[in-house]
């Protein structure tokens, strides 16, 4: 079960609070080797981040939103994905003030869309998941390395936006999970290796140019991408243990008083 009322009244909280820096298209002072790389790269993170979600939404409405334990949860998805677009929005003057400019098709951005749409809610979710976990690592880095105090704050933003998101998911995957045999477990959590390396491997090859600027190899952001979704499996199946437990202890309590 999804204690959505806390999701949503969480989502409500966080629309306000974060005051944007104020800048100027190309105000950065930073050495062009750096802002250049790094503008290229937010670019396509911008248009990552500004999708309308509209298939999501149908995903939801047509799947859970009806189902007992997931009462709210469109409601909070609607929120989650307003909070991607303000992404977007604040990516646009980020790219700007960097001297960039915005793209509008890019090639792992299409395919990511392509795959997503094809395979119902739980694989759209999981690849939605795993952008955010790609997102832990790269703004993360952006936000420790760029040496910028304006890409800082907005990092940081984006950055504290995406650790909720992923605790979101955590969340839904694990209330999914409590009906699934543990051969579905099993099979679950392999594909999600594959699909996390395959897409770390995409993250770290495309946006190279950007971590080399900041002194990171690609080999190196590959190996955090791939830990950061290893610890999110741990927080899923932790998540079971605790939950079986309780059960557990909760029948033991239960069998103590009938004896
Ligand atoms: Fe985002
Ligand atoms: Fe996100």
């Amino acid at each position: 079960m999804m204690n959505t009322k806390s999701w949503i009244e969480h989502f409500e909280r966080n629309q306000f609070g974060f005051v944007e820096p104020v800048t100027v298209p190309g105000g950065s002072r930073l050495p062009e080797l750096v802002r250049k790389p790094l503008a290229r790269s937010l670019a396509v993170f911008q248009l990552g981040e500004s999708g309308g979600g509209t298939r999501l939404m149908r995903y939801v409405r047509q799947t859970v939103a009806e189902e007992d334990g997931f009462t709210g949860y469109e409601r909070a998805v609607q929120y989650f994905v307003a909070e991607e677009q303000n992404h977007a929005r604040l990516l646009v003057n980020l790219v700007k003030y960097l001297g960039g400019d915005l793209i509008e098709k890019q090639w792992s951005n299409s395919v990511f869309r392509k795959i997503r749409h094809g395979l119902g809610l739980e694989f759209n979710l999981q690849i939605l998941l795993t952008a955010e976990l790609m997102a832990e690592v790269y703004y993360g880095l952006l936000y420790r390395r760029s040496g910028d105090e304006v890409v800082r704050v907005y990092c940081h933003k984006i950055l504290s936006d995406e650790m909720r998101h992923l605790a979101f998911h955590a969340e839904f995957f694990r209330s999914r999970a409590e009906d699934w045999s543990e051969e579905k477990k099993t099979w679950w959590g392999w594909q999600f290796g594959v699909c996390l390396r395959a897409i770390a491997m995409v993250l770290a090859w495309e946006h190279r140019d950007c971590f080399k600027a900041l002194g990171v190899g690609k080999g190196e952001v590959f190996r955090m991408a791939v830990k950061s979704g290893e610890r999110f499996m741990r927080r899923i199946d932790g998540g079971q243990k605790l939950w079986r437990a309780r059960m557990q202890a909760r029948a033991e309590g239960s069998t103590m008083v009938a004896s």
